[in-house]
């Protein structure tokens, strides 16, 4: 494997996590991927080797972040440089109906893996935050420094991790703990190998595009015309998993270059917000297939417009999201209308 440093992915086979792996390859770490696949898929690594190929950059160990007999298994056999911790459950219904799941898997999950890391000497630790926790925003765009505030148990289990990782750091400064807080992931990696294709009736947006673009739903019910945005709809900071993927690389390196880095946050974003309308549209444009919608009254929880001020990432990171909308409808139509079922094994 030579001297490339090594990244443990928890949480590496899924959506966000694997189009980092593959950016991780590209800019010359090893990854190793640690995954309990109850929301992904093994053909993922296939497709990893595949897109980068160098399948020996990347291994995939399974395991639970709720079972620390995994965790010990994993950092006995092998040395990290640091670990980007995506694994998590992330659907904000099922965690208003499962509050206990919900605080057992994600935040167990980070204290067993945060043990062990600290036991092992790995203190470097880049964490999927979220713009959930800002809540309902006094204003938009939203900067790091605004009060945070979840409203619901996901978004809760978000806020507790970050607490957990900023005393860590406080308790011993040899941590050193990176929060990005993502808008709206979507889109695909441009070769379609890799997407993102949700069990069941998808939560989001994009991916209930997606299956009306493919004819199996019918139409898509947008949850309120009547939020006080251009159109009436949801205005969101929609970004490209593939810039997204590239935001960990830049904060790896911000790691790497800082001695003492202590706690961090940047918010993951593009700065632009798009209507739901507007992305419909845009999809439209894409695909060539139409998005048949309707209107409903709003969804419970969500807010009118939500996007962020990208600046601290791009002047402390160096990093600026460079995809935009039809960037990220054009390959998400060509992931989904080439991987229909998602991956075959799923
Ligand atoms: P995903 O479900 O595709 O990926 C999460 C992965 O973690 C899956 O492969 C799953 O099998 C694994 N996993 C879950 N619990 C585990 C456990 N206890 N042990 C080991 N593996 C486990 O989700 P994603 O969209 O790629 O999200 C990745 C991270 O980013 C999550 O932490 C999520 O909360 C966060 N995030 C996602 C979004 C989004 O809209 N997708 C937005 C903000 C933040
Ligand atoms: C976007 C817009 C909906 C579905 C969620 C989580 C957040 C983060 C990202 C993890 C809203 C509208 C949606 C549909 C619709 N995830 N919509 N019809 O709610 O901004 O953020 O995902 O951390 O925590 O809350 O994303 O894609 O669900 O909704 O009209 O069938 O699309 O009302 O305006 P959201 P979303």
């Amino acid at each position: 494997m030579g001297g490339e440093a090594t990244i443990l992915v928890t949480g590496g086979t899924g959506y966000i996590g694997s189009h980092t792996v593959v950016e991780l390859v590209a800019a010359g770490f090893k990854a190793v991927i640690f995954d309990n696949l109850v929301n992904s898929s093994m053909a993922v690594m296939g497709r990893l080797g595949e897109i980068t190929g160098k399948p020996e950059m990347i291994e995939f160990v399974r395991g639970d972040c709720n079972r620390k007999e995994d965790l010990e298994a994993l950092f006995s056999s092998r040395s990290f440089f640091a670990v980007i911790h995506f694994a998590a459950l992330k659907a904000v219904g099922e965690s208003v109906q499962k509050p206990l799941l919900y605080y057992q898997n994600n935040i167990v999950g980070a204290l067993n893996l945060m043990e062990v890391m600290e036991k092992h000497g790995v203190t470097n630790i880049v964490f999927s935050s979220s713009a959930t926790v800002y809540g309902e925003p006094k204003s938009v765009p939203v900067d790091e420094s605004f009060a945070t505030g979840a409203t619901n148990p996901y978004g809760r289990t978000k806020l507790f991790q970050e607490d957990i990782m900023r005393d860590m750091n406080v308790a011993n400064p040899a941590w050193n703990v990176v929060l990005l807080r993502y808008f709206n992931p979507v889109g695909a990696h441009p070769s379609g190998r890799i997407g993102e294709n949700p069990k069941g009736i998808p939560n989001n947006l994009m991916p209930f595009i997606q299956q009306v673009a493919i004819g199996k739903r019918d139409k898509l019910t947008i949850f309120g015309n009547d939020w006080p945005t251009p159109d009436g709809t949801g205005v969101r900071d929609f970004i490209h998993v593939v810039d997204l993927a590239k935001g960990h690389i830049a904060a790896l390196k911000k790691v790497q270059a800082t001695p003492n880095l202590g706690s961090v946050v940047y918010n993951l974003g593009t700065g632009s917000g798009f209507s739901v309308i507007q992305l419909c549209e845009a999809f439209e444009r894409a695909s060539g297939k139409p998005i048949k919608r309707e209107f409903a009254a709003r969804r419970p929880g969500d807010v009118s417009a939500l996007y962020c001020a990208p600046t601290k990432a791009k002047a402390e990171l160096g990093w600026t999201a460079s995809l935009g909308v039809d960037d990220m409808c054009r390959d998400s139509w060509n992931w989904i209308s080439n991987n229909p079922d998602g991956y075959p094994d799923a």
